[in-house]
């Protein structure tokens, strides 16, 4: 991972192949100003900071100088047109895109100070503090129990049989799955309805206390009680978590988050309260988006 100062140089080198070092220097600092985003980029509590973030995979660009704070107690939308980079944005607040062949991610990301691209970083550890949940509802080919209990344990999070049950319980209790569930923990994951198995999902994330929980529309292969359930279980999560939630839903948007960054083409255009932003947008692009004339 460059520093701030290195990944610019690391820009400035870059352009400096095809123009002079004075040329370079001058296209990075255009390719800044090109890049600037509209709104407040930085939190005054904030929990995860971003400075200057790109992500390349080969020679796509697909996310350019993105700098951004998310706060604690924060929900964060990132909204934005298909392929405008907010899966990519979201899976480098956790490495996840470190598993994709030829990802290549440089700027700053620091976890309450810590530079989480930092080399000496385990990203096992990370992967709970950062927790993700994902489009599509994914519990393990294990019982509901299991699934909730698989992360404690190879997290060493319980010391007994009776810690474990604990963690367990209140796990699906914070997650609004309890109730459904508590008579029939034996029974597969799998065998939950998609609503369901995305409350596990998120049952699972929570077990093994993360800080920051990332949703890549979690909503969208739900129906709208299940959506319902999933949205204000993420008004009540905010009170312990940072969460970064990617949606196609405006509306869902302006429900669950009070703050919400626009994506557009890899560039992070505008960032503010979700209510300025929904109601009085400052960018003519962000305006387009949310009056329903681009995307
Ligand atoms: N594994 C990959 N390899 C190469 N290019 C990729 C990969 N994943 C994403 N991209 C490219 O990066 C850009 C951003 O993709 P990303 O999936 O982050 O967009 P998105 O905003 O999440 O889109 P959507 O709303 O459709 O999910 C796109 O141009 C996409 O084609
Ligand atoms: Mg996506």
């Amino acid at each position: 991972m460059n520093t701030i100062a290195e990944s610019q140089t690391v820009q400035g080198k870059e352009s400096a192949k095809m123009r002079s070092p004075e040329k370079g220097t001058l296209i990075a600092a255009h390719q800044r100003e090109f890049t600037r985003t509209i709104g407040e980029i930085s939190s005054p509590n904030p929990r995860i900071m971003c400075r200057d973030v790109n992500v390349y995979y080969g020679e796509k660009h697909a996310i350019q100088n993105v700098s951004l704070d998310v706060g604690h107690n924060e929900v964060i939308a990132l909204i934005g047109p298909s392929g405008c980079g907010k899966s990519t944005f979201l899976r480098c607040l956790n490495r996840m895109n470190d598993t994709i062949v030829g990802c290549r991610v440089t700027g700053s990301i620091r976890l309450d100070g810590q530079d989480i691209y930092d080399g000496g970083l385990d990203v096992v550890p990370l992967r709970a503090q950062v927790g993700m949940v994902f489009q599509k509802p994914n519990p393990f080919p294990k019982s509901i129990y299991e699934n909730v209990a698989y992360g404690p344990k190879i997290h060493g999070l319980a010391n007994s049989k009776a810690e474990l049950e604990e963690i367990v319980e209140s796990s699906l209790r914070r997650a609004g799955l309890w109730d459904e569930v508590k008579d029939d923990l034996a029974k597969p994951g799998t065998s939950l309805s998609g609503g369901q198995q995305q409350r596990l999902c998120i049952a699972r994330t929570i077990a093994v206390s993360p800080e920051v929980i990332l949703m890549d529309e979690p909503c969208s292969a739900l129906d709208p009680i299940a959506t319902a359930k999933i949205e204000q279980l993420i008004d009540e999560l905010r009170e312990l978590y940072t969460i970064a939630i990617v949606t196609h839903s405006m509306q869902q948007a302006a429900r669950v988050s009070q703050r919400t960054a626009y994506f557009h083409l890899g560039r992070l255009i505008e960032v503010g309260d979700t209510a300025q932003v929904f109601t009085n947008p400052r960018h003519p692009l962000t305006e387009d988006y949310i009056t329903g004339r681009f995307g």
